[in-house]
Order: structure tokens, then C-alpha cells, then sequence
């Protein structure tokens, strides 16, 4: 399998103007993407649960154009409002998917888009943005050729990868695997796949509240953070790492080991902090509260004999996840003890999710 196979031309002359809105969803990585080859080609497998309510809409009007030349043509709007700022990012999401989306500079495009969670809440939009867009454009495609369900499954992804690698995670399935590995039977570089194994009972409806503990800027954006992993001295043992895990955890959401999975989950969570801060530039991107909260966690769970467990993305707001059997419990002891350390007392509660829709 190789990008080629997603290269394809046609006329899109007796399509008409229309409109298209998707929802797509954020994800939470268990065994993380941190490292990339050119053309968002991942160093390592990852796999995500897919969140229920963080999710972007985006609706996307497209227009023949008058006349076409070698600019793209479009419009981006995040709340009514428009967002030049946002341009460069889809004007370079644009460019790499030309070559297998031929009609890009055919039509202008209006984007609007809006986020159920809250703007600048450090909660990252670009897995469930650009997985959205993705999916508006390939409502056109189909309109042209004839796909089975999975193959535009597949494209949309692909396409979505090329925006931003997480987000070719966010399309179908509760858990998705990203990149050849050899636990994954049809696992590829190119596109997430649903994690072909029967996930135990253990993780039906498995919860996420993600704690808001520094709603800022990222200090450290992922293209960024990924080109740390270039000349890292503990590269080659981390990727060679996250296959090993990866496998395990394959293993461990059939039978349902919750102890082994908080132990897999927090040691992915700190890997990926601990290769920034050995990385050259370095960067600390826990804050004092993400640090208190893990130690509240540790001791919550010691005390109750829980499987209340913690992730972390690339900065320092905390995903508490835990199964649906202990929602009640975990809950009250994140309003008693961890709300206090979110920035403005803010959290969100989200869930396991099955992927992006049209509205
Ligand atoms: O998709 P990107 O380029 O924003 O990278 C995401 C990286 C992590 O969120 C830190 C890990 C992951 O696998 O989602």
C-alpha cells in the first residue's frame, strides 16, 4: 500500500454548488505519536480512544468558481467570526492534499466551523478540525466516484493525516491504530484503522474528564515537538518502545487487565513528557498543578482501589480516564480534590465516542 493509490483525476463539471456539515470528534492517544518522517509519516504506531463531546462542526459551502487559476479560494469563519489567522494552516493542509483531491481549485469554499469545547482551552482542535474538513471534501469526491463505505473511510483519513497526523484518528471506531505495526493486522502508516479485535466489557463507555489546568497558548506546537525527536538520544529506543507497547495493549484491551492498562497508559503519558524534557531544546510543559493532581490520583487510587488512571497530551491539562463502573466515585473525588487545581475550576467530561458524522 502506498500514497499513489489515493492519486486520482476526474471532471467534477456537473456538480453543482452545495453545502456539507460534519462533526468530528478530539481523541486521546494511549501509546503516543511523537516523532515524523516527511510527509506526516508517524516514527512510531499510536493508538486513541475517540472522544464523545469534544467535538468540531464544520459546515462547508462549496461554489464553482468563475474563473480558475493557481490560487486556492476559500473563506474560514470559527464562530460567525472570520479567522485570516487560520488561512496559512489550511492553505498548507490544501496544498499537500492537492495532488489527491483534484478539484480543490475548482470550487471556492466557505468553512465555518465551531468547537463544543471551549476556544482556548489548551484542549488541541486540530485532530477534530481537520478530520472534519477532511470529511467535507470527500462528500464531493463521492458525489464523482463510486466508493465503498471503507475506502472513503480510509481517504478521508489519509487526507486528515496530511492536516495533522492525530486527526486521521478521529474518523471511525472507538479505538484507533495509527501506524505499521506488527500487533495490528492491516495497520499502515497512511490512515488510522478501527483496533480489529473485540475491545473486553471493562472498557465499554470508558470515561475521560479532562482537567483545564492551563488554558493557554501551547507552549511547544506539535510540529515543533515532533521535529525534537530529530537527533534525540533516546529516539530509536522510544519508537522501538512504542511498538512493544502498543502490542501489549492490544493485549490488554481484549482481557480487560485494568491494572495493567493505568500502568501502560501513565507510563505512554510520561514517556512523552520525559522525551521533551531530555530533548535539546528542552521544555518542561507540566505546571505545579499537573503534578498535584497525578500525585491526588496516585493516592486516590491507592486508597480505594480504583482503576482511575491519567494521560497527558503535549502540555499540561490532565485526561483522568476510568471505567464506566466507577464514574460515581471518580466523579466526587475529582469535584472534592481536583477541580481546585483547574485553571477557573474548569473540566470537561467526555467519553469514548465512535467518530466523525454528517449533520
Ligand atoms: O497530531 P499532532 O501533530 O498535533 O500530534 C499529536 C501528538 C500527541 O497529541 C502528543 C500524541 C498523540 O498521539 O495524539
Amino acid at each position: 500500500m502506498n500514497s499513489e493509490q489515493f492519486k486520482t483525476t476526474y471532471s467534477t463539471d456537473h456538480i453543482k454548488n452545495g453545502k456539507v456539515t460534519y462533526q468530528s470528534p478530539s481523541n486521546i492517544a494511549l501509546v503516543k505519536y511523537w516523532g515524523k518522517k516527511e510527509h506526516q509519516i508517524p516514527e512510531n504506531p499510536s493508538i486513541s480512544f475517540t472522544l464523545n463531546h469534544c467535538k468540531t462542526i464544520t459546515t462547508m459551502v462549496y461554489e464553482k468558481r468563475k474563473t480558475i487559476d493557481e490560487n486556492f479560494s476559500f473563506d474560514i469563519y470559527l464562530d460567525e467570526e472570520k479567522k485570516d489567522d487560520f488561512k496559512p494552516k489550511i492553505e498548507t493542509f490544501f496544498k499537500r492534499i492537492e495532488t489527491y483531491v483534484p478539484f480543490l481549485k475548482e470550487f471556492h469554499f466557505t468553512i465555518h466551523t465551531k468547537n463544543t469545547f471551549p476556544h482556548s482551552s489548551g484542549i488541541a482542535s486540530s485532530a477534530s478540525g481537520l478530520s472534519a474538513l477532511a470529511s467535507c471534501l470527500m462528500h464531493i469526491e463521492a458525489q464523482v466516484l463510486n466508493l465503498k463505505v471503507d475506502e472513503r473511510l480510509e481517504k478521508t483519513s489519509f487526507l486528515a493525516r496530511l492536516g495533522s497526523g492525530s486527526a486521521c484518528r478521529s474518523l471511525e471506531g472507538e479505538l484507533v491504530v495509527w501506524g505499521q505495526t506488527e500487533a495490528i493486522p492491516n495497520s499502515t502508516d497512511l490512515f488510522g484503522v478501527k483496533f480489529p479485535f473485540k475491545a473486553h466489557e471493562n472498557f465499554k463507555n470508558y470515561q475521560d474528564t479532562i482537567l483545564l489546568v492551563d488554558k493557554g497558548e501551547k507552549q511547544v506546537s506539535s510540529t515543533v515537538g515532533h521535529n525534537l525527536m530529530f537527533g534525540h538520544d533516546f529516539a530509536e529506543a522510544r519508537f522501538k518502545q512504542a511498538h512493544k507497547n502498543l502490542a501489549e495493549i492490544t493485549n490488554i484491551l481484549q482481557n480487560g487487565d485494568l491494572k495493567s492498562f493505568v500502568e501502560l497508559v501513565e507510563s505512554e503519558a510520561l514517556t512523552l513528557h520525559a522525551m521533551m524534557m531530555t530533548s535539546r531544546p528542552y521544555f518542561i510543559l507540566m505546571k505545579p498543578n499537573t503534578l498535584e493532581i497525578i500525585n491526588k490520583i496516585w493516592a486516590f487510587r491507592q486508597k480505594t482501589a480504583t482503576n482511575v488512571c491519567f494521560t497527558l497530551d503535549a502540555g499540561a491539562n490532565v485526561h483522568v480516564l476510568y471505567p464506566e463502573s466507577e464514574k460515581a466515585i471518580v466523579l466526587e473525588f475529582i469535584k472534592n480534590e481536583l477541580v481546585a487545581y483547574c485553571q477557573n475550576g474548569h473540566y470537561i467530561c467526555d467519553q469514548i465516542g465512535i467518530g466523525a458524522s454528517i449533520v
